[in-house]
C-alpha cells in the first residue's frame, strides 16, 4: 500500500470523505483548515468549496502536482500546499484538521507525538476528522499505526467525540484488491 502515485490516479475524482462532510456541518462559517495526507485533493477541494483557507500537506510530490492541476481558479489564493511528512511537520493553529485515511501510515514510533501536535494545533472548539485502523485490519501487521479500541478511547478521552463509526468488514481497496477493513471513522472536537 505504498504505491501512492497509482492511488492518487485512482482516487483523484473521489467524493469528499463522510468524516469531512460531517465535520464541515459543525461550522457556521469557514475558517482555517489543514488537510493532512491530502493526496490528490478530494477533501481539499471540498474544504475550499466550503470557503475555508486550507493548508494541504502530503509527503508525495506526485499527489501535490495532481492537486494543483484540479483546483478551481478562484480558490487558489486560499490554498497553501506543503510537501512534508507527518513526522517532521510543524502545524500552525487551525479550526479544523482533516486526516482522511492517512494517519495509519505514520511511523508508529512517532504516532503519539504526531497526535499531540494535532491536539496542540487545535484551540478550544477545534475539530478533527479522520480515520484510524484497528487490530483486525489486514494491514495491521504491515508496520502501520494500529489502535486497539481501548487505546483509541483513551486517546479521545480528552475530546468531545461528535461521531465515531467502527467498520470491521470485508471490502475492496482503491486498487481493486480484496481486503478486511477495520477502521474507526472519527469526528471529534476540542472541549
Ligand atoms: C491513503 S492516502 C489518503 C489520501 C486522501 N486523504 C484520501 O482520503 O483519499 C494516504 C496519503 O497520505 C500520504 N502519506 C502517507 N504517509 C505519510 C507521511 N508519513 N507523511 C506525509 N504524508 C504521508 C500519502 O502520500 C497519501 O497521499
Amino acid at each position: 500500500m505504498t504505491d501512492w502515485k497509482a492511488y492518487q490516479q485512482r482516487t483523484a475524482d473521489g467524493r469528499p470523505r463522510e468524516t469531512l462532510e460531517r465535520a464541515l456541518k459543525l461550522f457556521e462559517k469557514p475558517g482555517l483548515a489543514i488537510d493532512l495526507g491530502c493526496g490528490a485533493g478530494r477533501d481539499t477541494r471540498a474544504l475550499l468549496q466550503s470557503g475555508f483557507h486550507v493548508t494541504a500537506l502530503d509527503g508525495e510530490t506526485s499527489a501535490l502536482v495532481k492537486l494543483r492541476q484540479q483546483l478551481p481558479e478562484e480558490a487558489r489564493e486560499r490554498l497553501t500546499i506543503v510537501r512534508d511528512t507527518f513526522e517532521t511537520m510543524n502545524l500552525a493553529k487551525a479550526d479544523l484538521i482533516n486526516a482522511s485515511y492517512c494517519l495509519p501510515f505514520v511511523d508508529p514510533a512517532r504516532a503519539e507525538v504526531v497526535w499531540k501536535n494535532i491536539e496542540n494545533a487545535l484551540p478550544r472548539g477545534g475539530v478533527f476528522s479522520g480515520q484510524f485502523f484497528g487490530v483486525n485490519d489486514d494491514w495491521a501487521t504491515s508496520g502501520l499505526w494500529i489502535l486497539a479500541r481501548a487505546k483509541l478511547e483513551e486517546m479521545l478521552s480528552t475530546w468531545e467525540v461528535v461521531w465515531c463509526r467502527e467498520e470491521d468488514t470485508q471490502g475492496m481497496t482503491a486498487m481493486g484488491a480484496e481486503k478486511h477493513w477495520h477502521v474507526y471513522h472519527v469526528v471529534c472536537r476540542r472541549p
